[in-house]
């Protein structure tokens, strides 16, 4: 874990490998995880892995049952707004930030980073 990283948060293996990952959550394609009582929407795009907090700050609807496209972003099934993985932002302002957190790619798993 980057050193910067390390203390700020609590790393949780969500998968052995990046290879785990990709088979368990095939590209553009998300999965609900749940870590520490947190339910977390884990995205595989080209761009990589992501996690947001599977709640969508509009009203709440569980983003892991979305889709992404190729700007890199995760649309809520409800009322479609779309939120940017990497930052969370809403792509028209519709509604706060999705809650990211950091993904972590290790040669022994795939790590999640839940604020301490
Ligand atoms: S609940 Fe997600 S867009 Fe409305």
């Amino acid at each position: 874990m980057p050193d910067n990283l390390e203390n700020k948060y609590n790393w949780h293996k969500v998968y052995a490998s990046a290879e785990e990952a990709a088979q368990q959550v095939p590209l553009r394609k998300l999965q609900q995880l749940e870590l520490n009582g947190k339910q977390i929407c884990f995205a595989h795009t080209q761009t990589g892995f992501f996690a947001v907090e599977d709640a969508c700050p509009h009203l709440g609807y569980s983003l892991s049952r979305g889709t992404t496209n190729y700007l890199n972003e995760v649309i809520c099934p409800w009322h479609s707004h779309r939120f940017n993985l990497e930052n969370g932002r809403e792509c028209k302002y519709r509604s706060r930030n999705a809650v990211t957190y950091p993904v972590e790619v290790q040669e022994d798993g795939v790590y999640i980073g839940i604020p301490k």
